[in-house]
């Protein structure tokens, strides 16, 4: 009925907006499944498993794709509820594109991206980009050291500055996440009810 995707870079609260969003609407009588990538599964078990390896950019793309194949199936399946993703195929356009980026080019990144994805594509609806001040927001993300913390806030910074370039070409709705909760939550709320009203 509706695909919502959440996108932001790790630290904007966007896991708490999705379940808090999902349950409002649920109450309200909707059909709603709550979901993220990576999955559940055991697919996205292994995701996890090579992010946190830290293996190359190729092979996390690939994994992350083999993860949101899989989960696209099941998406295809409950089309007919409102579906809220936390984390979509964007996630893999910004951090693999801020993975791969010195190696190919950051346009080629995204062109090979898109041809991946362009065979099982299913787009959402609307997306919705949280994004924080990348020096208070980052605060909460620590490494096992200093220069890992540093190296890490820089990715992260990079990765939101890939995501906004994003928000042009796909049209995402931006919220500004360097506010209270609630008021970062009122903001999403707003976006996907007008939308809702609309179909
Ligand atoms: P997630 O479980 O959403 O972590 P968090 O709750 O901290 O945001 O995602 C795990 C990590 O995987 C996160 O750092 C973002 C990254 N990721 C990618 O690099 N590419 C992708 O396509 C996706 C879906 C996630």
């Amino acid at each position: 009925m509706m695909f919502i995707v959440i996108e932001g870079i790790d630290g904007t609260g966007k896991t708490t907006i999705a379940k808090k969003l999902g349950e409002e609407l649920q109450s309200l009588g909707y059909d709603v499944l709550v979901t993220e990538e990576p999955t559940k599964t055991w697919i996205g078990d292994d995701v996890r498993r090579a992010v946190e390896e830290e293996k190359n950019g190729f092979t996390q793309a690939l994994l992350f794709f083999a993860d949101r194949a899989d989960h696209i199936e099941e998406l295809k399946r409950k089309s007919d509820r409102i579906i809220i993703s936390d984390r979509y195929v964007y996630s893999t356009y910004a951090y693999q594109g801020a993975q791969l980026e010195k190696l190919m080019g950051l346009d080629n990144a995204i062109e090979w991206f898109e041809k991946v994805y362009e065979p099982f594509r299913y787009d959402p609806d609307v997306v919705i980009l949280i994004t924080v001040n990348p020096n208070e927001g980052l605060d909460r993300i620590y490494g096992r050291d200093r220069k890992e913390k540093f190296e890490r806030h820089e990715f992260l910074r990079r990765v939101q500055e890939i995501y906004l370039r994003l928000s042009k070409k796909y049209g995402f709705i931006v919220v500004d996440g360097n506010r209270s909760f609630e008021e970062v939550y009122e903001d999403v709320k707003k976006a996907i009810f007008e939308k809702l009203e609309k179909t």
